[in-house]
């Protein structure tokens, strides 16, 4: 069987005309297709055209779409109450509930009414393409096309294979995707895709910091946005909706067979039971929108601390220049046995997964911090720091002011094991390479999916080569010693590529 390629004007069917229906109806439309629309709930076609009309029409308002275009393309969008209607679409999409009988019943009743050469596609989010297909005559021409909400704006789409999808169906999903202005990553078809499963320890770390009294969401969320993640994982949560993000974790977690990777939290399950599912009820981790106002931090009076970068590594390397770049001169001692910066006698060493206590017993030392990993992009604002119990106040205030005078607010954290960023990020990567390892998509892909998908500042993979593979096995090393956790072994492709470096 041969599956031609989809012409600019071919005909598009969108089933299920709801967030994620609408918006798929109205990219096909802007981009030529005549769409039919259907939903079973009565009305609900021809409402969503409303909705789309009035979207268009405010960006013709705003000067970004002319008044032709935008009346061609609602021209294009065909309300539509009957399967038999998609008889001549080149390509079917279904876009409605998030449930594996009524998806597989509504793909075999579609392969009775469509062409043998057009290509049906599924949206789920969380549902085996494989197991849809099942039970259709051909399954090789069901492949999933994965769009992000809101699909006009996100421009990643997974194009994802089943057991026995047709690479011509890939292909030409690829290709009609990235026509549409998108770009596409391909995946297999396993829990989660890529982007919701190489995500899940963006959220799973900080939850479980949170479950430990490491510090409140907006310290965790400055943490992280102050490395320059757009959003903080608490705020990021409180968007997404509780009950949706726990959703997919529990998903991912059941479709691996209860792997601790992927174990639910408490902390979130309390915020979906109280009803705090996030901002669409205008209450989750926050009430309303989150403030990140920086501390007001203290600076010793006396004189200027003498600062010094130890170690030759990346890490190391980089702090210098940020240093040196907000005008503040860190001498450099490359050889050191440890890394991080020295604060006149006090080390702050960068987190390898140890809290500053088991550095500070195993080195003999009374005072000894952790600074987090240090992703210092130029707009850097902020990073998370703990100290050992007997670090007294004044030297903690001292690393504080210090930081402060580099223009990096210091969040200061329980002593808990790997930080925040050093973690979730040794995480973030090691799912990465897992997926990788596992055959679900290649580096580059995933690096694609993460930045498009979730705005990441950078993909996992880019982070392993600014890091280097031995620092991310030390610091899940680390983290697996500490908790004693299957959640923290590391990927095999990991290994391997420490052992190759
Ligand atoms: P939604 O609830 O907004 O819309 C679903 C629509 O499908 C409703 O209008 C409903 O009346 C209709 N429908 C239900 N059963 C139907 C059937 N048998 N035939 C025709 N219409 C039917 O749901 P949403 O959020 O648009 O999600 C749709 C699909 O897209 C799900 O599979 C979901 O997992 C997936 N998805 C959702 C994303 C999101 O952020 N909302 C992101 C990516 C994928």
């Amino acid at each position: 069987m041969h599956f031609p390629v989809i012409e600019k004007t071919a005909v598009i069917g969108v089933i299920g005309a709801g967030t994620m229906g609408a918006g798929i109806a109205q990219l096909a439309a802007v981009h030529g297709h005549p769409v039919q629309l259907l939903d079973t709930t009565e009305g609900a076609a021809a409402a969503a055209i409303a909705r789309t009309a009035k979207a268009l029409g405010t960006l013709v308002e705003k000067g970004r779409m002319s008044e032709a275009d935008c009346s061609a393309a609602i021209a294009r969008l065909q309300p539509v109450d009957k399967l038999d209607a998609m008889v001549d679409a080149a390509l079917v999409i279904e876009a409605i509930v998030e449930n594996l009988q009524i998806k597989q019943q509504l793909m075999r009743s579609l392969e009775q009414v469509v062409k043998p050469d057009a290509i049906l596609a599924t949206n789920t989010s969380s549902i085996s393409v494989t197991a849809i297909a099942n039970g259709m005559q051909h399954p090789e021409r069901l492949a999933g096309m994965h769009f992000f909400n809101p699909v006009p704006l996100m421009k990643l789409v997974e194009v994802i294979a089943g057991a026995e999808t047709h690479a011509d169906v890939l292909d030409r999903l690829a290709a009609l995707a990235e026509s549409w202005g998108k770009t596409a990553v391909r995946a297999a078809s396993t829990p989660g895709f890529i982007v919701n499963r190489i995500a899940r320890p963006f959220y799973a770390e900080a939850l479980q910091l949170l479950q430990e009294q490491a510090g409140t969401p907006a310290q965790l969320d400055r943490a992280m946005r102050g490395v320059g993640f757009r959003m903080g994982p608490c705020e990021l949560m409180d968007l997404i909706g509780h009950d949706v993000n726990y959703a997919v974790t529990t998903s991912v977690f059941e479709a691996n067979y209860g792997d601790r990777r992927y174990q639910p939290s408490l902390v979130q399950k309390a915020l979906l039971d109280g009803g705090r599912l996030g901002r669409k009820v205008g209450k989750g981790f926050y009430d309303g929108t989150p403030t990140s106002v920086p501390e007001p931090v203290a600076l010793p009076s006396g004189a200027p601390a003498k600062v010094v970068v130890a170690g030759k590594d990346a890490m190391s390397k980089q702090l210098v220049d940020f240093f040196t770049l907000r005008g503040f001169s860190a001498v450099h001692q490359p050889e050191s046995s440890w890394q991080g910066l020295m604060i006149d006698d006090m080390q702050l060493r960068f987190s390898d997964g140890r809290c500053a206590a088991q550095l500070a017993h195993e080195s003999g030392l009374d005072a000894l911090g952790v600074m987090d990993l240090p992703l210092l992009s130029e707009s850097a604002n902020a990073i998370a720091v703990a100290f050992s119990p007997r670090t007294s106040d004044a030297l903690r205030q001292q690393v504080c002011a210090v930081l402060y005078q580099v223009g990096l607010e210091a969040v200061v954290l329980r002593d808990v094991p790997g930080l925040l960023v050093a973690r979730t990020v040794a995480m973030l990567i090691n799912e990465a390479c897992d997926a990788v390892w596992q055959g679900v998509c290649t580096e580059s892909a995933a690096d694609l999916a993460m930045k498009l998908g979730v705005s990441y500042p950078a993909g996992p993979f880019e982070w392993l080569r600014q890091l280097g593979p031995q620092r991310v096995i030390t610091t899940l090393d680390h983290l697996f010693d500490a908790y004693r956790s299957e959640r923290y072994r590391v990927s095999p492709l990991l290994r391997q590529m420490a052992w190759v470096a």
